[in-house]
């Protein structure tokens, strides 16, 4: 074991950080996360934040959730890995694709795939509805449409679907057959309105226009997450995933809510969907269904694709598909208890009460702050946008975001920034105490981010 100052010299030195470039992370070396208790971390220096990212909208029941550890542990010493391709399976897969089936059947998930993460959860997702439809006799039925700002993740396919150029230019050409629509965003859009009932109606349109104009019997599914997280916490209006919904009914277009983030009782239900009312044909999931202690996700499928591809013969209805990880069994021990505390701490019902004030504690932030340009929030999933002019709503630049983070973090708690976004996820496990913390500390904040626009 090195000692800290041997952690504190090579940090960042040999290691590249997802989305960062290295001779920034060198010049700016991260904060070294050392310890997790509760909903707090600890860093190297012996600072204790509260924890306002969940980990990465992962750690949804905290960093001492015993019952998990103890199931990781136990799974660890009986059968630490074995691979469930043909022919071998483990006990702890077959209990939780039951459970994960019992948990999103008010969703009409009927099967479970499991991969390791949120981008395998997409891929697979994508993967399984051109197969759906070869095996319903269209297999012209290969595009995909997603959302302008979505976010799905790093493999091809997922990036494909991205919404934000930043995830995209350094990689391209994309997949082929890939169209965005604009997203369901209040604070900025083309329609020159903040009602999010118009908003959604125009892109309802201009999702019709675009079947006809590509051929409905070219599409295979369009993928939308129910609240967009890492473009900035876009919460659509209630009667955009129903429209969206039933266009795509219509037209035989499979819709696929990436609930990565949602899934799991980030939004203040079970799922995205759920809170929408809607069942989407198939769910990407990952982060909370093993709390971030396991790197793992699930493809949920629902009945009417699982009998499509299951009554196919040969090679079209095989799964030609899968990770050597898919149905780890300490993975899938970990999702069992960690489903287990989902549902007896109700976290989704947690999240639901305090996301109310959370964003009341944001909305008064904005009004006491110029530089906040929109707040916005569902569950505990929020944002502050910050803004250099709130007539013109021109995006706060880096040094202005990065001196909220700064004070935020001396002051003990930990936010997340993404360009002139705040996000804002802690874990669900949180009181109302600790909101309280997360609003002092950005109010500290957002006056060091003042102070430094006026610069
Ligand atoms: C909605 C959504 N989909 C997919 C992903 C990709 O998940 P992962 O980073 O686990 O591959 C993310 C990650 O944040 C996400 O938020």
């Amino acid at each position: 074991m090195h000692d800290t100052n041997f952690l504190i010299e090579n940090n960042a030195k040999h290691v590249w950080h997802p989305m960062a470039h290295p001779g920034e992370m060198r010049e700016h070396p991260p904060h070294i996360i050392e310890h997790g208790e509760g909903v707090e971390v600890v860093d190297i220096h012996g600072h204790r934040l509260l924890d306002g990212v969940g980990g990465l909208w992962n750690v949804n029941l905290g960093y001492s959730c015993e019952p998990v550890k103890a199931a990781m542990i136990a799974q660890l010493h009986k059968l630490p890995y074995y691979n469930a391709f043909r022919g071998t399976t483990n006990s702890p897969l077959i209990e939780l694709s039951y459970e994960l089936c019992q948990f999103f059947r008010p969703e009409g998930m009927a099967r479970a795939f499991l991969t390791s993460g949120g981008s395998d959860s997409v891929e697979t997702c994508l993967r399984l509805a051109r197969q759906y439809h070869r095996a319903n006799g269209q297999p012209e039925r290969t595009k995909f449409f997603s959302l302008k700002k979505g976010y799905h993740g790093t493999h091809f396919g997922g990036a494909s679907v991205n919404g934000n150029a930043n995830f995209r230019r350094n990689y391209e050409p994309m997949l082929g057959g890939v169209h965005h629509l604009p997203a369901p965003f209040t604070y900025r859009n083309q329609f020159e309105t903040d009602d999010g009932a118009v908003i959604a109606r125009k892109i309802a349109a201009i999702f019709e226009e675009e079947i006809a104009f590509q051929g409905a019997d070219t599409i295979a599914a369009l993928i939308m997450e129910p609240v967009l997280g890492s473009g900035g916490v876009i919460v659509p209006h209630e009667t955009f995933f129903p429209l969206m919904r039933e266009i795509c009914d219509r037209h035989g277009i499979l819709l696929i809510a990436d609930e990565v983030i949602t899934g799991f009782g980030r939004a203040g239900s079970e799922s995205g969907s759920r809170l929408w009312g809607i069942k989407p044909d198939m769910m990407s999931t990952a982060k909370g269904i093993s709390n971030g202690y396991f790197p793992l996700g699930a493809a949920m499928i629902s009945e009417k694709i699982a009998v499509v591809i299951e009554s196919a013969k040969g090679a079209t209805g095989t799964i030609s598909h899968g990770y050597t990880y898919s149905g780890h069994p300490i993975g899938a021990a970990t999702a069992l208890a960690t489903i287990a505390e989902v549902k007896r701490q109700n976290i989704a019902a947690n999240a639901a009460t305090l996301g109310v004030q959370l964003l009341a504690g944001l909305e008064r932030l904005k009004q006491k702050y110029e530089v906040v340009g929109d707040a916005r929030g569902k569950g505990l999933m929020a944002a502050l946008e910050l803004v250099s002019d709130r007539t013109k709503k021109t995006p706060a630049d880096k040094a202005v975001v990065q001196a909220l983070y700064d004070r935020a973090y001396d002051s003990g708690v930990i936010v997340r920034t993404s360009g002139n976004n705040v996000i804002i996820s802690p874990c669900l496990a949180i009181g109302s105490e600790h909101v309280n913390r997360i609003l002092s500390a950005l109010d500290l904040g957002l006056a060091a981010a003042t102070e430094a626009l006026n610069r």
